[in-house]
């Protein structure tokens, strides 16, 4: 018997710096790439599996049907009319807590799929419309942020329905992330958002348009350097994600912590209702919020800073 070919996709984690929320309504988002994300490996196989950390899905099963994960791969497959592959998926980030795993998981499938598709002879659908096809399975309504960010990398200017922009920083960002608490259905915290706007649109529509503003300054201070008014205007977004329902207690509790150390700027960032905060700061100051977080019982990603 030959050797099996393995076919295989990474893609990266995110951290959304500011605009989460108003993003999925056409204001501009700005988003920093993770070095860890996720890894794909795939293989031609007589039975169709997605093997996600540990965890077993098989598709074509009664149990596929309720399997998200399942659905999602199987959705990937016909858009890439795939044979049936085993694919085994390794995360190199928390999962749920806001820092893009299930994009980065969708783009690494993506890309792994591709080369499968490729080497067929055939030609392979765009890898971001074959993440979305993964990523709405999920979210239902994602606006493309977080699969941006997972298949670029690097700092990103994303608008929903443009290509997404490279930006070049005057000076790189020290940015820490605290793990805060497990996070809720991003699918959920975007619905809540749309029934408040349902419920109150001029109030909610105020905020998000704000949120927009906040979010074009961020870009010129990120382009000039200017990383104490960029922080800032995280915190403000903060503040406005508070008013638009999507933070708890203990995620303000880690932003006023880590603003208290003298973080230049903190937030929630993602879907918020737990997950993780991100907060920028000097390269002087980035010990002590650590330090204040992990007084805290935090735990700081990744593991090792
Ligand atoms: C989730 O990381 C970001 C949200 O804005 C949803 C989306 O844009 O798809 C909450």
């Amino acid at each position: 018997m030959g050797a099996v070919t393995t076919y295989r996709g990474h893609a990266a984690g995110k951290v959304i710096l500011l605009g989460e929320h108003a993003v999925v309504y056409g204001s501009p988002a700005l988003v920093v790439g993770l070095d860890r994300g996720a890894s794909a490996e795939l293989q031609l196989s007589d039975m169709a599996e997605l093997s996600l950390g540990g965890a077993r899905h098989p598709l074509g099963s009664a149990a596929s049907a309720e399997s998200l994960p399942a659905r999602a791969f199987q959705a990937l497959l016909q858009l890439f009319s795939a044979p049936h592959v085993t694919a085994r998926v390794t995360l190199e980030l928390p999962p749920g807590a806001g820092l893009g795993a299930s994009a980065a998981i969708g783009v690494a499938l993506a890309r792994a799929l591709t080369e499968l598709t490729l080497a067929r002879g055939l030609s392979a659908p765009p890898l971001a419309e074959a993440a979305l096809a993964w990523e709405n399975v999920f979210h239902g309504n994602a606006s493309g942020v977080d699969t941006a960010a997972a298949e670029h990398g690097g700092y990103l200017w994303f608008r929903r329905g443009s290509a997404p922009e490279q930006l070049q920083p005057a000076q790189p960002l020290t940015l820490l992330v605290a793990l805060v608490q497990s996070g809720a259905s991003t699918r959920q915290m975007v619905e809540g958002v749309a029934a408040r706007r349902a419920a109150q649109p001029a109030r909610v529509e105020a905020l998000l348009a704000e949120i927009g503003v906040l979010v074009e300054a961020a870009r010129l201070c990120l382009l000039a350097g200017e990383h104490a008014q960029l922080g800032q205007l995280m915190s403000r977004n903060h503040r406005l994600l508070v008013e638009l329902g999507v933070s708890t207690p203990a995620l303000d509790h880690a932003v006023n912590v880590a603003e208290a150390a003298g973080a230049l700027g903190a937030k929630l960032t993602g879907a918020g209702g737990g997950g993780c905060v991100v907060a920028l700061a000097s390269a002087a100051q980035a010990a002590r919020v650590h330090e204040a977080w992990r007084g805290l019982g935090l735990s700081c990603w990744p593991p090792s800073s």
